[in-house]
């Protein structure tokens, strides 16, 4: 049709069409940053692991140890020349240097990288040292069980017995990969130790008093000893056993009032005779039916004393909710996801919230400490004809 012989005027036609075109493009526009968010959230989370592993590359550089030893800000050449590394790699230190200090493990300023309060905790001599468990959590015998989940997911067998970590060795179990492999015993101690000696600073820091007055403690599944090491000291009048497999404990020396078990837990023999038992991130590495066991094995070595028992759990008790937007709510409650997923792939343990059992026990004082917290239960176990851990699935 010629133009101006339309019925409707020519230039309400253009602007509604206009209105349309506009509309449209505004859509696609909002559709276009939808797909680009939804795209840099996929490609955030899925090379995420290059955090880890560029820290862990860090470490094995020895990079905080040598900004440390550097004891002020450290230049890029200076930090280069101080490196093993093949001098053709020199021009990429300051990559691996950008996205660490981009994750908040140094920073920088003209005068050269500092350490930050995060990357003081990788510093091998810092007692506190969180370097043990990355090495141990990214060991490519803890890494390769990842690749089998989805078919731990597929298979017909027994979920609450077969693990990732099985499929992915063999059918052992982390214990008795541990067991074998002497190298991966002691890279796991190890990180389970570097654990210890923070929980066991903030414990003797914060809930000292729940070991008062105690004559003889246990701690079962108790690592290399370094909780109970602490208590010992703390309380010199204490008997104390750790007491653990005998790969774990062998080679580990008695010491004034500490000595060193070596033993299985789910065997018949009893555990040590004790008026407390200690049992620290033990609990989460097992499914319901073992935790019973566990503590009925408990009850029977407290029951043996002739007294009224201590039990005390320190474990993760998972956020039911947080606070979004609160980003110390959100990190914890990611970290316990990770911690749950952890026991999901390399054992046959959860990470349980009090609707899982713990609150079910009478409960004298609980203390909050970061992501985990220390449950202490006075239970008089041995008129107690429960099993004493009701577990609601
Ligand atoms: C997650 S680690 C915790 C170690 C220590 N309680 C800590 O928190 O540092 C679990 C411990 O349970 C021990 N364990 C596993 N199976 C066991 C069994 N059947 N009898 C005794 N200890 C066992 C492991 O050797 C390991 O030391």
């Amino acid at each position: 049709m010629p133009k101006g012989k339309s019925c409707e005027p020519t230039d309400s036609i253009d602007s509604s069409e206009r209105v349309m075109e506009s509309q449209h493009e505004e859509e696609q526009h909002i559709a276009a940053s939808k797909l680009l968010d939804a795209q840099i959230h996929l490609w955030n989370h899925v090379l995420s692991f290059i955090n880890s592993m560029s820290l862990k590359s860090a470490i094995d550089l020895n990079i905080p140890d040598i900004i440390h030893k550097h004891a002020k800000p450290m230049p890029l050449p200076s930090l280069i020349s101080s490196l093993q590394i093949h001098p053709s790699q020199s021009p990429n230190i300051h990559r691996l240097m950008r996205i660490l200090t981009h994750s908040g493990f140094f920073s920088q300023s003209k005068e050269g990288y500092v350490l930050t309060h995060a990357s003081t905790l990788l510093l091998k001599d810092n007692p506190f040292s969180v370097s043990p468990f990355l090495l141990a959590m990214l060991d490519p015998v803890l890494i390769k069980p990842w690749f089998h989940v989805a078919s731990w997911f597929k298979n017909g067998e027994d979920p609450t017995t077969t693990t990732p970590f099985g499929t992915a060795h063999g059918g052992k179990t982390l214990w008795e990969y541990a067991r074998d492999e002497a190298e991966l015993n002691g890279v796991f101690n190890e990180a389970m130790a570097s654990d210890a000696r923070v929980v066991a600073s903030v414990v003797m820091g914060k809930c000292k008093r729940v070991f008062e007055g105690l004559e003889c403690l246990v701690d079962v599944g108790g690592g290399t000893g370094t909780v109970a090491k602490a208590i010992a000291k703390a309380f010199p009048q204490m008997e104390c056993t750790v007491f653990d497999l005998p790969h774990v404990v062998e080679g580990q020396e008695d010491s004034g009032n500490l000595k060193f078990v070596g033993g299985d837990m789910f065997q018949d023999a009893p555990l040590p005779p004790a008026d407390a038992i200690l049992l620290k991130s033990i609990l989460h590495d097992w499914n319901d039916e073992e935790c019973v066991k566990i503590l009925k094995k408990c009850k029977e070595s407290l029951a043996s004393k002739g007294k009224d028992g201590k039990l005390i759990l320190i474990e993760i008790i998972m956020k039911e909710n947080y606070e979004k937007g609160d980003m110390d709510d959100e990190s914890i409650m990611e970290t316990q996801l990770y911690l749950d997923m952890l026991m999901m792939v390399m054992l046959t343990g959860k990470e349980r919230n009090e609707k899982d059992g713990y609150v079910d026990w009478k409960r004298e004082k609980r203390e909050r400490m970061g992501q985990i917290d220390i449950l202490c239960w006075f239970q008089s176990l041995q008129n107690n004809s429960r099993s004493g851990f009701k577990i609601s699935h």
